[in-house]
């Protein structure tokens, strides 16, 4: 293994962010960070409060801050939020720190994912595979920024892993 410093995974919402950091953490025995999970501890109240009640700038203003700060050390796993990579200065943060790697899955996967909660306030509307597809196209561009990709459609967490370990670190 080289001697990679943090390592973000990045990607659309329903692609295994977390999961797949949560494992991959635990087998490299480094510190584990879910972003989100550490806005909601942050603002004491829930991502879909946020946005309902703070707006998305909002959010994405208190994302910026939380993941500079989770940037240092340099020896962690970071799951980050769908859209993070939408600011360039956070690709710059995370790249000058770490590797990224975006997972991506196809929509009908992502549904399905996504559809088994409604955490996700971007995807709360009367038509979320419309918003998903519209989504995925606009953002894009903005996860081809990424150093690797891995299509989690088809593979479980525990091979995502492996893949991450023997093909990329
Ligand atoms: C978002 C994704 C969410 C969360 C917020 C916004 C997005 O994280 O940060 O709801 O804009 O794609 P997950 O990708 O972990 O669901």
């Amino acid at each position: 293994m080289k001697n990679v410093k943090n390592i973000y995974l990045v990607g659309f919402m329903g692609t295994g962010k977390s999961a797949v950091a949560s494992e991959l953490a635990k087998k490299l025995n480094r510190r584990f960070v879910d972003l989100d999970e550490l806005i909601e501890k942050r603002e004491k109240r829930k991502i879909n409060d946020i946005f309902t009640c703070s707006g998305e700038v909002y959010f994405r203003k208190i994302e910026k801050e939380i993941l500079k700060e989770a940037s240092f050390p340099t020896d962690a796993v970071v799951a980050c939020g769908g859209g993070i990579v939408l600011d360039e200065e956070n690709i710059k943060q995370m790249k000058e720190t770490g590797v990224i790697i975006c997972l991506s899955a196809r929509p009908e996967v992502i549904l399905d994912r996504t559809s088994r909660s409604n955490e996700r306030p971007i995807l709360n509307v009367d038509n979320p595979k419309e918003k998903v597809e519209e989504l995925l196209k606009l953002r894009a561009p903005f996860y081809a920024k990424a150093d690797y990709a891995i299509d989690s459609s088809q593979l479980k967490v525990s091979r995502i892993v492996d893949i991450i370990i023997k093909d990329i670190l």
